[in-house]
């Protein structure tokens, strides 16, 4: 039996950095990371009873049937599904996208299949995935921990600090529409295999989850910025690094990091964040977020600002549909 469900799940940006994979069956990460859940933008997943196995998933639907293996494979239940996932972030821009497709699938998998009071295993869904979408199932600054335990049983997410600790907006600077001409997964292993400083960053995490943790904690952007600044420099390096190279950042993506810079000598508090894509986020103190979307919009090669704010709330269920 299938019960009809819908879930919604925010995206989600790193401030400090998942990258690569201590076991890539498994989804489980090398390094800790440290996100901020966004408020808008996201994915919502439904999920109805069928025939037959119907599947309707913006971005991989390699990844969803994935999670729909494990979701079957945990409650025995292989009745036909009928699954739409919907992302309200343009797909493929560096927007982590896959965190909250896969983390609103994750939710209504549980309440569609009957686990969903088995917050433990609808984490693990959402983490085969993808990764970061463990993250999305946490509202506010989330904590993802590697963990050491083969089984990932100690791999885990938590809120750290609610949004309301230190209210930021974010404003988005697409630079480039268009999928990824690599995806997360492979551009991680061949950092592992072939980049030179990704061994660095990986020994480096645990203290620069401490620092950022440190920062939060004493509501201090500028260190946080830093920090978060430059863990995305240095992921940017180690894909640049790799053999063949990966550059994912346009003329664009550049222009911003000095608007950035510019606006920060100005007295204006904000900070960018790069994931794996060309699009920069950058973080303000609310009551300067509009001069920042107005700075970013004017950058030739920006084509558009997205205006989002750090979130309160992770994944939740939403109406049962008819
Ligand atoms: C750069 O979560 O997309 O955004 O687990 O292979 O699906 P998979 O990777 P994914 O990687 C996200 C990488 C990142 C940094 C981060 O979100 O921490």
């Amino acid at each position: 039996m299938i019960r009809a469900a819908r879930a919604w799940a925010p995206a989600n940006l790193a401030l400090v950095k998942y990258w690569g994979k201590r076991d890539a069956a498994l989804n489980l990460p090398a390094t800790s990371s440290l996100s901020a859940t966004l408020g808008l933008f996201g994915s919502e997943a439904r999920i109805v009873p069928a025939d037959t196995d119907v599947l309707d998933v913006q971005g991989d639907p390699g990844r969803a049937l994935r999670v729909i293996e494990a979701a079957r494979v945990l409650t025995g239940n292989r009745a036909p599904l009928d699954v739409v996932v919907r992302n309200t972030v343009p797909t493929a821009v560096g927007l982590a996208s896959s965190a909250s497709s896969m983390a609103a699938l994750a939710m209504a998998l549980s309440r569609a299949l009957a686990f969903e009071d088995r917050p433990v295993q609808t984490a693990r869904l959402a983490r085969l995935g993808s990764g970061s979408a463990i993250r999305s199932l946490f509202g506010g600054f989330v904590e993802w921990d590697a963990g050491i335990a083969a089984d990932g049983s100690d791999c885990r997410a938590r809120t750290a600090f609610p949004a309301t600790h230190l209210p930021l907006a974010i404003r988005v600077a697409v630079t480039a529409g268009g999928p990824k001409e690599v995806s997360s997964g492979e551009a991680m292993e061949r950092c592992r295999g072939t980049s030179p400083s990704y061994e660095g960053f990986v020994r480096d995490n645990p203290a620069v989850l401490e620092a950022a943790r440190s920062a939060l904690a004493d509501r201090d952007i500028a260190r946080l910025g830093g920090i978060a600044e430059a863990q995305s420099l240095q992921l940017h390096e180690i894909l640049r690094e790799a053999s063949p190279p990966i550059d994912l950042l346009r003329p664009a993506s550049r222009d911003v990091l000095g608007v950035v810079s510019r606006l920060r000598e100005r007295g204006v508090p904000c900070f960018f964040t790069i994931d794996a894509g060309p699009s920069v986020a950058v973080f303000v103190e609310p009551r300067h977020a509009d001069a920042v979307g107005s700075a970013l919009a004017a950058i030739p090669g920006v084509v558009q600002v997205l205006e989002d704010a750090v979130g309160a709330a992770g994944a939740r269920f939403l109406e049962e549909v008819e």
